[in-house]
């Protein structure tokens, strides 16, 4: 078991040396700086949004951060301890759902990163960029082309930097070089050390390849099969939107300040166009006790907040469905109705293990039975319903066991972020809607030849699972979330009557505010979405820059 000393880890982190101030208290920051943009929340959004608008010198930003500085905190520098890095741990908000109908009215924890960073400085490091219906069902459902496949994923070789593993393995025939960036920020690899699994999972790929077909490349836009996994490690380093984007321009650049240890409690109107209000004000604070302060920004205010925040901090700002907004006494200045109620769920599955060296993606067969009363929430062909990522887990008290984690990446179910009260220090209601109906059986891999003898078992009560009914009661009694909360503030067309944001990001019927994380995707992206977080900043950095 890892032991972690988070105090020890904590007071021993320090600060590298930065062009760029960092300040870890808001009374450090003087009030006569003046800022064209102020970033809330220093996550992947957050993070390249600063770093990208930083390089024209004419313009100063400020990022507030909730959390601390992640620099020096070796666990999350250490790919292999990500998992003691979250849930309930002094770099987690510590959400929870509310009780889930779908999961025998468990609640489950909901981490998500409260440092620099945010959670690509918490997460598993699963490195996809997503597939082609992906995007091209979002450019399809907000009626702009701009954010198909075709013109939004080129940005990746803007992103990405391919490097070798940390074992310098010979990686042909494991991934193909020539769609990855090769000068981008954020250093990507393949898995550095060699696992048992490995031989297995690939003689099963051609044993039995047209049910488990090999995948050369998951990240070229259609990842059905099994494949090896990439992850966004460097030289057996974690790297995260924190070190990628933030950290450099901080320590290249004079006209980027970071704010750390400091929550934004609200954004503030600070006047109207025509009928619109501008929002340019955002109000901070250490703790819930303050004191509060404030800044504007001349230009505009972008909410990075992620999936959990950013719909919160609309709603505490009065923007959201005026409904919910009255019920904990806030004056609603915008009025969204789905600024709360609609947001895609997560993936569920059982709860994934360390960085594992194989992921597959499937999709059910057309004919399956399911379809029959069912429409397939897929976005196309290219994007799968299910994935496997293949593990060994060992522990002292138990011994070697396998795990193959099986997700549900394309759930049909919707859930809501509202707000429990107007006291932004207090946790919102999180109601992910995890499947009520639906959970699919999945076939035994590990029934195969290359398996023979490895496996001695089925491990604990997953032995007496076999009808589709136990399944179904082994799902609900074990499932959680594999942390991919979504579209909690999405994008529609310009003029549609639904949705939070416009294609160009801003807020819709606002001026001065733009929404840049997570939370924008209609749908849920079909594969572990950080690279499409990356995406669609980059992409958001290039539009505000044009503007
Ligand atoms: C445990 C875990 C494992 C994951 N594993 C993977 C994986 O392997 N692969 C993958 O692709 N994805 C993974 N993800 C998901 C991925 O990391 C997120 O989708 C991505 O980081 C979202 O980016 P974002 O910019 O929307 O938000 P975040 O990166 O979460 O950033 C939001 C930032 O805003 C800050 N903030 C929030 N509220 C405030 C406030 N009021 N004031 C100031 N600051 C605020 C937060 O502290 C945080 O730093 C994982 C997530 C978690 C939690
Ligand atoms: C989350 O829980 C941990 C462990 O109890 C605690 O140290 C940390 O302060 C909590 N985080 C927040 C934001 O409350
Ligand atoms: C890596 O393996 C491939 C195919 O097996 C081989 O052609 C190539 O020469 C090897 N590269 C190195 C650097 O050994
Ligand atoms: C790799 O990591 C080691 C240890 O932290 C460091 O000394 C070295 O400079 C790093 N190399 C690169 C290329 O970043
Ligand atoms: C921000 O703008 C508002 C409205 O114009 C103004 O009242 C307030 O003083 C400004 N605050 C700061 C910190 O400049
Ligand atoms: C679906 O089609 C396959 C191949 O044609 C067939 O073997 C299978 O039995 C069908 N399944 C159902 C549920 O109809
Ligand atoms: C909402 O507030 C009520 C009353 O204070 C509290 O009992 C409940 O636990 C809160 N819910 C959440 C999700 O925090
Ligand atoms: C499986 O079911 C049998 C019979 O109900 C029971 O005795 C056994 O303990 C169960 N095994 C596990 C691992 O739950």
């Amino acid at each position: 078991m890892l032991l972690i000393v988070w105090s020890a880890i904590l007071t021993f982190s320090v600060l590298r040396p930065a062009l760029g101030a960092v300040y870890t208290n808001p009374f450090q920051l003087p009030s006569s700086n003046k800022y064209d943009y102020v970033i809330i929340g220093a996550g992947i959004g957050g993070s390249v949004i600063s770093s990208r608008l930083s390089e024209d010198p004419c313009k100063r930003v400020l990022v507030i951060e909730a959390g601390p500085s992640d620099v020096g905190i070796e666990a999350v520098q250490i790919p292999f301890y990500c998992v003691s890095l979250s849930p309930n741990t002094p770099l987690d908000w510590n959400y929870t759902t509310v009780a889930q109908v779908g999961l025998n009215g468990r609640t489950v924890p909901y981490p998500r990163g409260r440092l620099v960073g945010g959670s690509s400085s918490i997460n598993y490091m699963f490195w996809n960029t997503g597939t082609v219906d992906d995007f091209n069902r979002l450019a399809d459902v907000i009626g702009d082309p701009s954010w198909n496949w075709e013109h939004v994923h080129p940005l990746i070789k803007k992103i990405e930097k391919l490097t070798p593993p940390a074992d310098h393995h010979n990686t042909t025939g494991q991934i193909n070089p020539s769609i990855h960036g090769k000068s981008g920020p954020v250093g990507i690899s393949l898995q550095g050390f060699p696992t048992l699994l490995d031989d297995r999972v690939m003689r099963t790929t051609s044993l039995l390849s047209s049910e488990f077909p090999f995948n050369r490349d998951m990240n070229s836009g259609n990842p059905i099969g099994i494949g090896w996994s990439q992850f966004s490690v460097a030289n057996g380093t974690r790297v995260s939107a924190g070190t990628a984007y933030l950290e450099p321009a901080l320590a290249s650049r004079s006209n980027i300040d970071l704010l750390v240890n400091t929550q934004v409690t609200k954004i503030f109107q600070t006047g109207t166009q025509g009928k619109r209000p501008i929002f340019r004000g955002v109000q901070f604070a250490a703790s819930a006790s303050g004191p509060f302060y404030a800044v504007n920004a001349t230009h505009e205010i972008i909410l990075s907040a992620g999936a959990v925040s950013t719909p919160q901090l609309l709603q505490l700002s009065g923007i959201g469905d005026p409904t919910v907004l009255r019920k904990v006494g806030i004056e609603p200045l915008v009025k969204l109705p789905d600024a709360t109620q609609q947001w895609e769920t997560t993936r569920t599955g059982q709860l994934a293990s360390p960085p594992a060296a194989q992921i597959g993606w499937f999709r059910l067969p057309d004919n399956s039975s399911i379809f029959k009363t069912e429409t397939d929430p897929s976005a196309g062909p290219t994007s799968p319903h299910y994935e496997f990522v293949f593990a060994i887990v060992s522990s002292r008290a138990t011994g070697h066991y396998m795990v193959i984690a099986t997700n549900l990446i394309s759930p049909s179910s919707r859930g809501s972020v509202t707000l429990n009260s107007s006291d932004p220090f207090d946790f919102p209601i999180i109601d992910p809607a995890f499947p009520q109906h639906g959970f699919g059986y999945f076939r035994n891999h590990g029934g195969t030849s290359p398996w023979q003898g490895f496996v001695s078992g089925q491990f604990g009560n997953f032995a007496n699972v076999t009808t589709d009914e136990q399944i179904a009661a082994y799902a609900r009694n074990n499932a959680a979330t594999v942390f991919h909360p979504v579209g909690t503030a999405f994008m529609s067309a310009a003029g549609a009557k639904n949705g939070v944001v416009n294609p160009d990001l801003t807020v819709k019927s606002t001026v001065g505010l733009r929404v840049v994380d997570a939370s924008i995707f209609p749908y849920i992206p079909s594969m572990h979405p950080q690279g499409s977080v990356y995406i669609i900043a980059e992409r958001a950095a290039a539009i505000i820059r044009n503007t």
